[in-house]
């Protein structure tokens, strides 16, 4: 099993919703996360360059952070779709991260790895 971890853009959400939908996958989590790339959130958008009351250089601009996680053979689709919904010809379309996964267990039923999910 794979995490797969992508941080876009907030407006790209619907989109993710239904390639999720389209595989199969039986849940996710999303956070709205602040962050930047390689430009240190240096765009057109603006950004926030205060988090909790702290200044910052670093413009950071809102995204949205979702986790999924599937069987191994889904990741790279996953990937090949996600970048057909979010690239485009602008910087901060976002990145998508993969981690392993050791175990899943449904609480409810006790189903252990990908009957869990
Ligand atoms: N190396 C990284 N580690 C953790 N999060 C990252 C990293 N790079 C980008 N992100 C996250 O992804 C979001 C989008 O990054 P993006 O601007 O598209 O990357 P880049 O400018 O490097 O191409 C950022 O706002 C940040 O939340
Ligand atoms: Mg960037």
């Amino acid at each position: 099993m794979k995490e797969v971890v992508m941080i876009v853009r907030p407006e790209k959400l619907e989109e993710i919703k239904k390639i999720i939908d389209d595989i199969g996958c039986g849940g996710m989590t999303l956070s709205t996360v602040m962050g930047c790339g390689t430009q240190k959130g240096a765009s057109a958008e603006k950004g926030v360059n205060e988090i909790k009351g702290y200044k910052t250089t670093i413009n950071l601009l809102p995204k949205i952070q979702i986790e999924i996680v599937v069987d191994d053979q889904y990741v790279e689709p996953i990937i090949m779709k996600i970048r057909e919904a979010c690239a485009s010809e602008h910087v901060g379309d976002g990145k998508i991260f993969i981690r392993n996964i050791e175990e899943a267990v449904r609480i409810r039923t006790g189903e252990r790895g990908s009957r869990a999910l």
